[in-house]
């Protein structure tokens, strides 16, 4: 059995609670993606000042970076009510056409993995984007007819973890288009107090830091460690997170130095022992650490390509030298076939 607290694809109860208690609400609370914050102060400081609703946004990234919570930043930003849906949870046109004839004018309404709209609810999504309008079928057969409704100026926020995935015509609709980066220890380690804080929880700067070293520049993953942090804290120490405390939990939990959980060390190990270092094709990777190829693709391969362990290249998956070194491997002679 794998532990999976720390798997980033996977929100447990815990995680619901303390992510809706934890997130920032303003812009000047969200800590990091500073080239995003610029940006949306200045869209959204021109949209109140012109009295109008903002540009949609598509705010794209790997999980828990923070594109639930700036979304609901936006509509608070902007004064204006924040509804919540996903794209797999819209199956017909009518499903999208109730929510936008519910619109007021400038909410904002965040469509949650917009990669999976289907291809009906995206067509009518288009003209609502553009011109904030809609056309629905009454009736069906020779005497169907389509009305054509105006709809509130809204602002649409998209959320995806998938860019390569959204279309052409839905990606070229949005104005202003952001991908969140992975954060850098000294941004979690704020995150880090600042959540300790709402938390009540005592934890010394170093502690913060050490954590937040570990969290693969991940927000979510940073609350989450802290809470097991804390619990390994109350019931095994006085409950004041130290430097020392935060090593025992952490090792006791499976989190590395570098923060990899057992499924990353796996697809490392997989790539590097049984495929020679690569390259090895996405879906017998997979297999070979039994998860989906999307989880791989979206989930655990962008920290590790980000961390130089792991290259994406043409022919395949290929591990790093530092991938070997990492597992206490010795890396082979030859370089890896990046091309
Ligand atoms: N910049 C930030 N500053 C402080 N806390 C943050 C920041 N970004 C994210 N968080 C915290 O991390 C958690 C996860 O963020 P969020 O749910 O917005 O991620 P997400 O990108 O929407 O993830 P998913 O793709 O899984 O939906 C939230 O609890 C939030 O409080
Ligand atoms: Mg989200």
């Amino acid at each position: 059995m794998r532990e999976d607290f720390v798997d980033p694809t996977t929100r447990d109860a815990g995680d619901e609670r303390a992510d809706t208690a934890l997130r920032p609400r303003r812009l000047s609370d969200f800590v990091g993606q500073t080239e995003l914050k610029n940006h949306l102060s200045i869209v959204l400081g021109a949209a109140r000042q012109r009295d109008e609703a903002a540009d949609h946004v598509l705010l794209a990234g790997p999980p828990g970076l923070g594109k639930t919570t700036m979304a609901g930043i936006v509509a608070n930003e902007m004064g204006a009510k924040f509804h919540i849906t996903s794209g797999p949870a819209l199956e017909r046109a009518g499903d999208l056409a109730a929510i936008l004839t519910k619109l007021e004018e400038r909410d904002v309404l965040f469509i949650d993995e917009v990669h999976r709209l289907s291809r009906v609810v995206e067509e009518i999504l288009y003209p609502a984007m553009e011109d904030f309008q809609i056309d629905i079928v009454v009736g069906k057969g020779p005497a169907a007819s389509s009305i054509r409704l105006t709809l509130p100026r809204f602002t649409l926020i998209g959320a995806t973890t998938r860019t390569g995935m959204i279309t052409g015509p839905l990606r070229d609709r949005f104005g202003l288009v952001a991908r969140l980066e992975f954060y850098e220890p000294d941004e979690l380690r704020q995150i880090i107090l600042r959540a300790a804080g709402i938390l009540g929880v005592r934890i010394d700067d170093q502690a913060a830091a050490e954590i937040a070293s570990r969290s693969r520049g991940t927000p979510r993953i940073a609350n989450r460690l802290l809470r097991r942090v804390r619990d390994y804290a109350e019931v095994r120490a006085d409950g004041n997170i130290t430097r020392a405390v935060t090593d025992d939990a952490l090792q006791t939990f499976g989190v590395d130095p570098l923060g990899l959980d057992k499924v990353d060390r796996a697809v490392l190990r997989a790539v590097c022992e049984r495929f020679g270092g690569g390259p090895v094709g996405l879906s017998t990777l997979a297999i070979a650490v039994s998860e989906q190829p999307e989880t791989v693709e979206d989930v655990y391969e962008p920290f590790l390509i980000q961390q130089g362990l792991l290259a994406r290249t043409p022919r395949g998956r290929v591990a790093m030298p530092a991938a070997f070194t990492h597992l206490g491997l010795t890396p082979p002679d030859r370089a890896p076939e990046l091309f």
